[in-house]
């Protein structure tokens, strides 16, 4: 029986609704910079921990979770868990959650935002009157693309995807989805949605947003070839992870107008973009915010805080990625 509290390396100062219970619950240790800590500094805090909390940011890999051998649970403060390599921590006894569902409505509003932000030309205005460059209203100023009745097509149809779906319903929008599975006959009646191969969708769609996790099958699934099949009057849309477009290559596309637009919260090799995006004007560039509200990191951050809590308690986390490595003898 244990006696002592569980230690536990938290890797960022988290909302208060994690903190508070984890301070309750455990002796936490939080990593107190307003950055990631390096690779050294992670294993150096993990060294000694019974558990993690972490963000993306942090690789949690065999390497780690061999140098910090105490560890039996990690939590990402994150849907994505593309940070984690699961299979090694199954290997290890070790534990990992994450935290879906409660982000779903945030990011989903924050694609919506993007893909009216990129669609409108909102960026480039808000940079025209910054800078005192307005000289008055003109009929052909900022032309942009209509979002009402446009068909948006929409990769990765899950709960994320489906939020997306349910927003366009208030545009008026055709709504294509391409995912591996379908949803059911009863959701693609109520969300007005299509499922079609993921050519048919890039080659229909005037708006493409991304929703799909990054997997070995899903990196660089938007490449020069699939920009090369949307309209020329197309934008693209990416909220879910930046390794899911080659990032290069789009580059090139905004720049030679293969397509007209592109609207980006996630970057393949954050926090660096690729040469030459951030120069476009066709581009709308944000922080990796998709998740970024007061009420959702606040509920993000409780989750992650109790699946560790309910890891000591003796109980499944509720938000096991791998309950298995539960019963692996260690
Ligand atoms: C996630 O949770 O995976 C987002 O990218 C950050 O909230």
């Amino acid at each position: 029986m244990r006696h002592s509290k569980p230690r536990v390396f938290v890797t960022r100062v988290i909302p208060d609704a994690g903190l508070t219970l984890l301070e309750k619950h455990t002796d936490a240790d939080v990593w107190p910079h307003d950055r990631a800590p390096t690779r050294e500094e992670l294993v150096r805090g993990a060294k000694n921990a019974d558990a993690l909390v972490t963000l993306l940011t942090e690789k949690v890999d065999a390497d780690v979770l061999a140098a910090a051998p105490r560890v039996r649970i990690v939590a990402n403060v994150a849907v994505g868990f593309d940070n984690f390599d699961v299979a090694a921590a199954t290997k290890a006894g070790v534990v990992m959650t994450n935290t879906p569902g409660v982000l779903d409505d945030t990011t989903a509003d924050l694609a919506f935002a993007l893909l009216l932000c990129t669609a409108r030309r909102l960026a480039e205005g808000d940079r025209l009157m910054r800078t005192g460059a307005w000289d008055g209203w003109g009929i052909m100023q900022l032309l942009g693309h209509d979002v009402h009745h446009a068909t948006l097509g929409i990769v990765g149809f899950g709960r994320i995807g489906r939020g997306v779906a349910r927003r366009a319903l208030g545009f008026d929008m055709t709504v294509l989805y391409a995912d591996e599975f379908p949803a059911s006959p009863e959701v693609e009646r109520e969300l007005h949605v299509t499922r079609v191969p993921l050519d048919e969708l890039l080659a229909r769609s005037d708006f493409v947003t991304l929703h799909t996790p990054l997997l070995p099958g899903t990196k660089h699934l938007i490449n020069a070839q699939s920009l090369e099949k949307m309209k020329r009057t197309a934008c693209l849309i990416n909220t879910s992870r930046g390794p899911v477009i080659d990032e290069a290559a789009l580059v090139q596309a905004l720049r030679s107008g293969t397509i007209a637009g592109a609207g980006l919260d996630v970057y393949e090799h954050e926090p660096k973009m690729a040469p030459g995006l951030a120069e476009l004007d066709n581009v709308v560039i944000l922080p990796h915010i998709g998740s970024a509200s007061y009420a959702t990191r606040g509920k993000m951050a409780q989750m992650a805080a109790s699946n560790v809590i309910a890891f000591f308690e003796g109980k499944t986390p509720p938000n096991a990625l791998n309950p298995e490595a539960l019963t692996r003898p260690t």
